[in-house]
């Protein structure tokens, strides 16, 4: 394939707090249900949009794979590049993707479909990019399921309002899916994560940091401090009262796929 954009050598580190939300050797139900898609429908010519800094490519590496990250953000590239992740690394937009027609056999995005301008438009593109019977598959959270699931939304002011917007509910995906000429499309829940912080606990949760997760790096400095001050102050009067806070997070990971119609 060709390739396009800007060399991911001269791409450079935005930091690396984002892997912080993948433990070392830690493999996810939503992981083990993208691996056994991509051999159950023999994918092979594989590509990634909103591929990040590449720890689904790494996961899905094999030597009969072909694999292709494509991502907007020169730092998460130059991220993946730095870990020599295993697949080509290209620059470009998930709405308009700069590869040949018909190319992959497997096309597939994990929560990024919220990032994009026009998550329509990439399954459009993704539907150009897939061959005769190629699958996409979209993995992303059921956010803002329920604003009482995740102790993120009760604290940092209008993290949920921001959400609304962002995240195109699932049945309008599988709309657009439909419209743009896929079948066999399934829609499940692939896992659930119910996790509880105790008390003080809560400040080593790894999707507080400011960027480790889209919610928190979106806020100004300001916003984000002012959330993390109101953590820390019911931590210290929780104290005082004799009582431990439990911090709630219940996310539950979907996948969604498709066939491009033969
Ligand atoms: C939450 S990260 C997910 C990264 C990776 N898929 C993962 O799950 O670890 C979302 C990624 O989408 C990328 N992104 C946002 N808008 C994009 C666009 N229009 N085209 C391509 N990538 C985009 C961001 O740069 C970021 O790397």
């Amino acid at each position: 394939m060709r390739h396009f954009g800007h060399s991911p050598r001269r791409l450079r580190s935005d930091g690396g707090t984002f892997d912080h939300r993948y433990p070392p050797g830690k493999v996810s139900d939503s992981g083990l249900a993208l691996q056994k898609l991509v051999a159950d429908v023999n994918g092979k010519r594989i590509l990634e949009v909103g591929s990040g800094t590449g720890h689904w490519l790494e996961f899905l590496n094999a030597p009969d794979r072909f694999l292709v990250g494509l991502d907007y953000s020169r730092g998460m590239l130059s991220n993946a590049q730095i870990k020599g992740v295993s697949a080509d690394l290209v620059q470009g937009d998930a709405g308009q993707l700069p590869v040949k027609p018909g190319e992959f056999n497997f096309v597939y995005c994990v929560h990024a479909l919220h990032h994009f301008a026009s998550p329509e438009s990439f399954i459009v593109e993704a539907q150009r990019m897939l061959c005769s019977g190629g699958v996409l598959a979209i993995l992303g959270s059921d956010f803002p399921a329920n604003r009482e699931n995740w102790y993120i939304y009760e604290y940092f002011e209008g993290v949920y309002e921001t959400d609304i917007n962002r995240f195109p509910p699932w049945k309008d995906v599988v709309g657009w899916m439909v419209k743009n000429g896929f079948e066999l499309i399934e829609l499940d829940e692939v896992e659930h994560i119910l996790d509880y912080k105790k008390g003080a606990d809560v400040l080593r949760d790894p999707y507080l940091q400011k960027h480790a997760c889209s919610q928190l790096a979106l806020l100004s400095d300001g916003a984000y401090q002012e959330g993390m001050s109101k953590i820390e102050s019911d931590l210290v009067q929780a104290e005082e009262d004799g009582r431990q806070i439990v911090f709630k997070s219940e996310i539950a990971i979907m996948m969604l796929s498709g066939r491009k119609a033969q």
